[in-house]
């Protein structure tokens, strides 16, 4: 067996390559995707930030038809300073009147008020417990010592994501088993919780290194790795396991629409930029006219997650109509590296050099 691809994460995960196709939130992670990468010998994930507590029960039966390998699910933990935010009527209404014009020029109807505009997290959480999948992997936090505790009863191994070294230090000093170390190239959000995510900006040549060096965990690194050569990197720097999202995403497998999956395809993609607009929260995504809005204005975006809120049903019907101006398209520096669209042969093209 060649070392670059077994040791103690690939062992503990009972994984034949070091490979893991991150998790996506917002509905684009699909059951087709994730049990492509598990059943090819990697580790298959999926976001669930988006999903109730029975909806996570029954994805997690709908996974376990299609893979009996290793899989992650995966959570956003709250805000320390605010767990669960409410929407006052008076801030509905306020926030509607800025989005107005953008719900007209899509010919989306404008929602309708509610107090509580996250699923909570605790009825998340429960449900991973009861559905105790191989990985409970998570971004924006720590679990309660409570939820690690429980997951090490039920064998489930934690993976948490960091962003810069205090947030390394605190995964492994709370005892979670696998520490994520995710540089600024990556695609979706800068999952930090220590600090400002702009304060938290490290790549991840570095952090994964430092991390590697100087935790007793094993390290997974993410951010900018698309191809076999980046995963050899990844491993030389001390890192167990290679994270890949913006690869996978581009694959047909992926929930995110075809125009995205062309537009990282495309030269396009050698151009991401690190925005608020669409969550609240930063994130990299392809710049277009909404992001330039988002710039424009001195009223939006609204914080997280209410941002995200009056955005999501923009960003669905912009999707569903290729308007490329308003649809959001998430991706991570490493996308110009892009060359497969089917998950299998991606997988494949990663696995043979090691
Ligand atoms: C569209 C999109 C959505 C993502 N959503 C999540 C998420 O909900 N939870 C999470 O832990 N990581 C999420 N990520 C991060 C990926 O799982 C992965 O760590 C990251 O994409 C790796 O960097 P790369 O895109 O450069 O390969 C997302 C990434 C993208 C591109």
């Amino acid at each position: 067996m060649n070392d670059l691809r077994q040791n103690d994460l690939t062992a503990r995960l009972d994984i034949a390559y070091p490979i893991i196709q991150g998790p996506f939130g917002g509905n684009l992670s699909t059951v087709e995707l994730l049990a492509a990468v598990s059943n090819a010998g990697g580790m298959g994930s999926y976001g669930a930030h988006q999903l109730g507590g029975d909806e996570i029960l029954s994805l997690n039966t709908e996974i376990r038809h299609a893979t009996d390998r290793c899989f992650a699910l995966n959570l956003w933990i709250p805000d320390k300073e605010n767990p669960s935010p409410v929407l006052s009527r008076d801030q509905f209404e306020d926030y509607l009147a800025r989005f107005k014009p953008y719900y007209d020029a899509l010919q989306v109807p404008y929602p309708t008020y509610t107090e509580q505009v996250l699923v909570p997290y605790e009825e998340q959480a429960e449900a991973i417990l009861e559905a105790a999948p191989p990985v409970f992997s998570f971004v924006f936090g720590i679990p309660s010592k409570a939820i690690l505790q429980a997951c090490r009863q039920r064998g489930i191994t934690t993976l948490g994501a960091a962003t810069n070294l205090a947030e390394v230090q605190a995964l492994a000093a709370a005892g979670v088993d696998l520490v994520l170390a995710t540089g600024f190239e990556a695609g979706g959000h800068r999952v930090s919780f220590l600090r400002r995510a702009e304060d938290s900006l490290m790549g991840t040549l570095a952090l994964a290194r430092i991390a590697a060096e100087q935790c007793e965990v094993p390290v997974i690194a993410a951010g900018g790795i698309a191809d076999a050569a980046g995963v050899k990197a990844a491993l030389s720097l001390g890192a167990q396991a290679a994270q890949i999202g913006t690869a996978f995403l581009a694959c047909d497998e992926s929930g995110t629409s075809d125009t995205h999956k062309d537009l990282l395809h495309s030269p396009e993609s050698g151009n991401t930029v690190l925005h608020r607009g669409y969550t609240g929260r930063l994130a990299r995504f392809i710049p277009n006219d909404f992001l330039a809005e988002m710039d424009a204005r001195d009223d939006l975006p609204l914080p997280y997650p209410f941002q995200s809120w009056f955005t999501t049903p923009l960003k669905r019907r912009a999707a569903e109509l290729g308007r490329v101006e308003f649809a959001s398209h998430y991706a991570g520096q490493g996308a110009p590296l892009l060359q497969y669209r089917k998950a299998s042969e991606l997988f494949e093209s990663l696995v043979t050099a090691l």
